[in-house]
């Protein structure tokens, strides 16, 4: 794709916001020939290209959703360019509903090659379509590629609960040592109100002991925890929690023989038991975990000993291939007043920016901007999570439908609604922002002119 010589990027007067500072940028135009006028200075520059491009549907939301049989040969180009524009571990993120998920696949392992897929999430919506005669659709599907799969960073994100574990076991740890009620009986107390003199004698330091149990039982109050967190239901004398799990040989047959040797306790200086069938690890490995702290040992020596896998080291998680999220932002739209047919929610969009991209200076791109939910997903991340990322939105200055809510709402094009949820959003922002030095809360509004 070579960039025309005839179209330049222009501002818009009055649209932006923070002019001066601002790296984020809200382009009108039609996407592909303002990619194409990108191409000089972001070629393999863009981090992350995020598009909810119109599903081919056949209706007229805001904006038109109908281009029949044309929607392939419109998307070819616009995904090419997109190829062009993202950098070696950049990755191309598209929502997608059951018309085009299976040409859109095709179309991207042709450009992108099969071998850069990194997969379909599916996002359950939790709300079948009702009016069906076939198959009700409850999800829609997020189709991910990488430019170059093995440059790209692994996706990850933090477990949801493991925040809240260690916060509660460094909040117990506070108490070690300290004169209180043992943990059972301070529920007992607590629940039947038993008068403080008469638990006065029962009032000791507490031990590491009492700790653990009263992790143990904080930890069986967490009803929405997955077995997998609350099986880290210890916590070491440094602090640290921790699971503890067999270290016995996985297989069926024997270890080998030098997999025998047995582990001395640290108090009585006696063997402990060996697994059956030897241990899973050779001597070397074990030597190096007893060395590093990371075998439980139990009161003497007749417990087997077993490997601590401590919580903090384990704070993320791979992706995984189906989320659940049944919001809807009509009403967060409606109330800003840029009310957009089927925006996409922003905790969707904040999740999908937050997996795919990487460090502060970031460029996430979105060429099908609508009412610029990927712009405001940014701002919060930004705001959030201080991601120093920035975005390139593009939306062509389409009519919005005769009869649609963004009609009766005042806008007539839908360039109009991308920038006027964006100032709005940030206005929202600067209210409550503390003061100093702030990330960037700014957009410069720009057109494609001829
Ligand atoms: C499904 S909507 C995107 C909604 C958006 N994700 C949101 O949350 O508001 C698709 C948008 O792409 C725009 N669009 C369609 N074709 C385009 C083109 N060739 N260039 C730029 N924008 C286009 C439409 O006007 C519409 O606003």
């Amino acid at each position: 794709m070579t960039p025309p010589q005839s179209t330049r990027i222009e501002p818009v007067a009055g649209m932006s916001v923070r002019i001066e500072t601002t790296k984020n940028r809200v382009i009108e135009g039609d996407n592909l020939a303002v990619m194409a006028a990108l191409l000089p200075t972001h070629s393999g520059r863009v981090k992350l290209a995020y598009i909810d491009p119109p599903y081919n549907t056949g209706n007229q939301f805001t904006y038109e959703d109908n281009r029949g049989e044309e929607w392939v040969m419109m998307m070819r180009p616009r995904l090419e360019a997109a190829h062009t524009l993202l950098c070696e571990g950049g990755a191309i993120v598209v929502h997608i509903d059951e018309h085009e998920v299976a040409r859109l696949t095709v179309l991207l392992d042709d450009i992108f090659g099969r071998e850069n897929r990194l997969g379909t999430i599916v996002w359950d919506k939790g709300n079948p379509k009702g009016d069906a005669n076939s198959i009700a659709v409850q999800h829609e599907s997020i189709v991910a590629f990488a430019k170059r799969k093995s440059q790209f960073h692994p996706l990850e994100q933090a477990k949801p609960n493991v925040e809240a574990m260690l916060a509660k076991a460094t909040d117990l740890m506070g108490t070690l040592g300290k004169v209180m009620l043992p943990p059972d009986l301070a529920k007992t107390a607590s629940r039947y109100r038993l008068p403080s003199v008469a638990l006065k004698p029962h009032r000791r330091a507490r031990t590491l002991d009492d700790i653990n149990k009263a992790f143990a039982a904080w930890l069986r109050d967490q009803r929405a925890f997955r077995p997998g967190e609350r099986a880290y239901n210890r916590i070491d004398s440094s602090g640290r929690v921790y699971q503890a799990v067999s270290m016995a040989w996985p297989n069926k047959k024997r270890a080998p023989d030098h997999y025998f040797v047995p582990l001395i306790h640290p108090e009585t200086g006696k063997p402990c038991p060996v697994p059956e069938r030897g241990w899973r690890n050779p001597p070397r490995t074990m030597t190096r975990l007893l060395a590093e702290g990371r075998v439980v040992f139990g009161a003497d020596e007749q417990t087997q000993p077993r490997r601590k896998y401590f919580l903090h080291e384990v704070q993320t998680e791979n992706v995984p291939s189906i989320f659940k999220d049944g919001s809807s932002d009509d009403r967060r739209l409606a109330k800003m007043g840029v009310p957009f047919d089927h925006p996409k929610p922003l905790t969707v969009a904040q999740r999908i920016v937050r997996w795919f991209t990487h460090q502060p200076g970031d460029i996430v791109l979105d060429f099908f901007a609508g009412s610029g939910t990927t712009g405001h997903a940014v701002l919060a991340e930004n705001r959030e999570r201080n991601a120093g990322l920035q975005f390139v939105l593009i939306q062509r200055p389409e009519p919005v439908g005769e009869r649609s809510a963004g009609k009766r709402a005042g806008f007539d094009r839908v360039i109009d609604m991308t920038r006027t949820r964006l100032q709005r959003a940030i206005a929202a922002m600067d209210e409550d922002a503390l003061p100093g030095p702030t990330e960037d809360r700014g957009f410069a509004a720009e057109r494609l002119v001829p």
